[in-house]
């Protein structure tokens, strides 16, 4: 299969839209952008184009599937109920990178969802993506573009290196704006619980709900959300992670690149634009001059970058466990293989 790459740029952006929505409606897969990852988008009533999701990812069947929507009119038609908090979070965060975890309606096959009773749905905040679920006329089942185990996508060119000739489509839509994937916050029963931390914070629900909320603790046998038990996120590099106060995690990570050079292994480093000069001679990949948030927004990215220098071990710093920095360490702490507190 020969996959077709949309421009959106300029004059291409109407009819590229045009052409990957008949094709979602002809039960065609296409890989869209969004502001958190790409996704790779069916037809929700599909059942053949929602399996062929399963087999071009190598993805486990017991994982289920974020909807997209475009209108909170195709909320309804979903869920069997929505509780009252939705509207307030709807309110706040739609569109946005947040995904509301709610009892699924009969006409939500157990495909999608995994066999759960409930039902992940979302309304992405990014022009393209809407444009595209509207003028699709369904709600759009997507999990992110990449194989199974690989890092998400945050380009079209991510995409493709994953899925060129598996897949129809891509809507390249640039680079994703916040990097790590949405907020998976289940409000099917009682008390709201964050799944997966993502794109919208902890502290931004609370604010919104005056209570506190609770994060999930995922292990492998009782997973929250069950992709959560999956190893994620993983560059083929081993990541060694560095964790505490800023300046002795960057002299532990000078250090251990020292002693790794020694040893003949290839370096690569992640860590603020602004360290640079401390890791001369080294693959170094810049988290940006902005903390937490660039560095989330890059660091998909940054793991592919890597692995196609031929690096063998990536010395990557940490951040503080708060707002976007929880997302972004809940995505370091399972692709590393090590971490070292100092
Ligand atoms: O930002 C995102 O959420 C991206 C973009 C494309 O929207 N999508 C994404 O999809 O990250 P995926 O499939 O890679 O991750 C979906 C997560 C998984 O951890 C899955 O287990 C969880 O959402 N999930 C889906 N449906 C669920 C449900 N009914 N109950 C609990 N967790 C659910
Ligand atoms: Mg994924």
């Amino acid at each position: 299969m020969k996959t077709r790459i949309l421009k959106t740029s300029g004059v291409h952006r109407r009819h590229s839209i045009a052409i990957a929505s008949r094709l979602i409606r002809e039960g065609k897969l296409v890989a869209f952008p969004t502001e958190t990852v790409y996704g790779l988008g069916a037809n929700i009533y599909n059942t053949r184009a929602v399996r062929n999701i399963f087999r071009v990812k190598g993805r486990p069947q017991d994982n289920p599937m974020i909807v997209h929507i475009w209108s909170i009119d195709q909320i309804a038609p979903l869920t069997r109920s929505i509780p009252s908090i939705f509207f307030l979070l709807a309110e706040h965060f739609f569109p946005g990178p947040l995904t509301l975890v709610m009892k699924k309606s009969s006409a939500v096959s157990g495909l999608v969802t995994a066999g759960l009773p409930t039902v992940a749905i979302r309304m992405p905040a990014h022009p393209i993506a809407l444009q595209f679920l509207q003028q699709s006329l369904v709600p759009i089942v997507a999990p992110s573009a990449n194989l199974s185990g690989r890092p998400s996508p945050t380009s079209a060119d991510h995409v493709r290196d994953d899925l060129n000739g598996k897949i129809d489509a891509i809507l390249d839509g640039g680079i994703c704006k916040v990097g790590v994937e949405s907020t998976v916050l289940d409000i099917s029963h009682g008390t709201p619980v964050i799944l997966r931390p993502g794109g919208v914070t902890r502290e931004e629900i609370e604010k919104v709900l005056h209570c506190r909320i609770r994060v999930a603790r995922a292990t492998r046998s009782n997973p929250s959300s069950p992709g959560m038990k999956y190893t994620h996120y993983a560059p083929e590099a081993e990541v060694v992670l560095f964790e505490g106060e800023r300046s002795a995690v960057l002299k532990a990570m000078a250090d251990a690149a020292l002693r790794l050079k020694k040893e003949h292994r290839t370096v690569g480093i992640m860590a603020g634009a602004n360290v640079e000069r401390s890791f001369t001679g080294m693959e170094f990949y810049s988290f940006g001059t902005s903390g937490a948030e660039s560095a989330a927004q890059r660091l998909f990215a940054g793991f592919r970058s890597l692995d196609s220098k031929g690096v063998t071990v990536i010395l990557c710093q940490g951040f503080t466990d708060e707002h976007i920095g929880s997302a972004l360490m809940n995505r370091l702490r399972k692709a590393a293989r090590r971490r070292i507190r100092v």
